[in-house]
């Protein structure tokens, strides 16, 4: 008998199988063959929140959740973040190795000449309710792009890809710049294409009266490590959203928006701005007691925003590094008073039977928006500061979608539960 093979005997019928394991995987189209007669359909694989499903192959990034390892091809994230920076890593992500010098310079060039948007993104921007969500704001009018770049539905040639690729990634920034200048009825500052990405980014932000102001370089580096530790997570909600959408071969803009709809959520992206809601709620460490035990109670769902993870049952490697970063942004912004809070929740968590038997520690979400608050970004606005940078995992895992000649249209199947065959009854009748 082969080795790498699971042998299954199917009890209903007395059958023997032999299924091939492939990279510790079985293929569940193999379960379709195992069938008690000529009209079963065949077995399936019942997976609610794919639990246990891999949908894909991929080279990009690999998490190792027990031992709270990440790589983006193959660079440890921890060496990535003290040495790299996000443009650089960006093109690690979409090219597959580190560039050279020359490499770099053309990359960060065509990212910079694409910094800037069609000018009816203003007065799209302009239609949004002043208290609109700046993620609100910056789904829908990521998905307004394709309006713009109607060749972006080329998705099968390489360069028409590339291009937008490069656009989103490129674009990202200047639109979630005016998400928040909108919310905060401020005019829109447009890119300067003399700044990097990061530093241009938050000059379109924060700049306000003067041509000359300059953002603390200490602050630049601090969110360009935040930006390297977000650029990608594998097969995460956002990023299975964009796969999904963007394998019915639609434009990348559009399956793009749709990875940002799922970021938004409190559940995901959506945490760091839970967590900094969360800290604000808990308001002083003597609290924190009250507030661990209604966790523990779930007493009205109540959860310790920023712990646990689907994948990692060990520190999440992101988090490690945001808390090292906390230190270097305080000491120019001045320590945020949640910070202790924060500590001292995550101290007693790490420590009870609760969050200890189930394995939950901080996530990247836990120690960013101490940061971000730290920063004076609004806490609405935090959740855009993980879209920015996670555009280049989105796009990255849209293209080796695209170009995997096993993937097609996404179309899970279902455990039918409703009723069947019922007759019409017309409404006079209904009881
Ligand atoms: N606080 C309290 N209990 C928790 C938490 C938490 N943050 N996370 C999980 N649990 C409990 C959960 O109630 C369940 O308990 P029980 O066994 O008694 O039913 C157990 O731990 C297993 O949790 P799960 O819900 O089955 O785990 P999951 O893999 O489905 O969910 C998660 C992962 C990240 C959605 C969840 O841990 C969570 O809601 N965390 C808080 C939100 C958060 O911080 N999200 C950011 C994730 S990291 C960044 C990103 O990817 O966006």
């Amino acid at each position: 008998m082969a080795q790498d093979t699971l042998s299954v005997t199917d009890n209903r019928t007395d059958k023997k199988y032999e299924l091939k394991i492939e990279n510790g995987c079985i293929r569940a189209i193999d379960l379709r063959t195992i069938k008690t007669g000529a009209d079963d359909f065949g077995l399936m694989a019942y997976d609610p929140a794919f639990l246990n499903t891999a949908n894909c192959k991929s080279a990009i990034t690999f998490i190792d959740g027990d031992k709270g390892i990440l790589e983006y091809r193959g660079y440890p994230i921890e060496q990535l973040a003290e040495k790299s920076t996000h443009l650089e890593v960006s093109y690690l992500l979409m090219n597959g190795e580190l560039p050279t010098k020359q490499q770099l310079e053309d990359y960060t060039s065509k990212i910079t000449t694409h910094t800037y948007v069609h000018e009816n993104i203003k007065q799209f921007m302009d239609g949004f309710r002043y208290d609109a969500h700046p993620m609100s704001m910056l789904g829908s009018t990521v998905a307004a792009l394709s309006s713009f770049y109607p060749e972006a539905k080329n998705v099968k040639n390489k360069d028409v890809r590339r291009l937008q690729m490069t656009r989103l990634i490129a674009k990202m920034p200047t639109l979630a710049a005016f998400s928040h200048r909108h919310s905060q009825g401020l005019p829109y500052i447009y890119p300067n294409n003399d700044l990097g990405y990061t530093e241009n980014f938050l000059t379109m932000v924060k700049s306000i009266g003067t041509t000359k102001w300059k953002a603390h370089p200490a602050l630049v580096k601090a969110l360009d490590i935040l930006f390297i530790l977000h650029a990608d997570h594998e097969q995460n909600c956002s990023t299975t959203a964009t796969r999904v959408v963007g394998s019915s071969e639609v434009d990348p803009y559009s399956a793009t928006a749709a990875g940002i709809a799922a970021l938004y959520g409190p559940l995901h992206g959506g945490a760091n701005e839970a967590v900094l809601r969360m800290l604000r709620e808990i308001g002083d460490v003597k609290h924190i007691p009250e507030f661990i035990k209604k966790v523990k109670e779930k007493d009205g769902d109540k959860k310790l925003m920023g712990f646990g993870h689907r994948v990692y049952k060990n520190y999440d490697p992101r988090a490690k590094v945001i808390k090292q970063a906390c230190d270097e942004v305080f000491e120019v912004t001045g320590k945020n008073p949640r910070l202790e809070i924060a500590v001292e929740l995550e101290r007693i968590a790490l420590q009870d039977e609760y969050f200890v038997s189930r394995k939950l520690y901080p996530n990247v979400d836990f120690y960013s928006g101490l940061i971000y608050e730290a920063m004076g970004f609004p806490v609405d606005f935090f959740t855009s500061l993980f879209a920015i940078p996670r555009t280049v995992g989105w796009v990255t895992q849209w293209e080796e979608m695209i170009t995997d000649g096993e993937q097609k249209i996404a179309r899970p199947r279902q455990i039918f539960t409703g009723q069947r065959k019922r007759d019409y009854v017309p409404v006079e009748k209904r009881g």
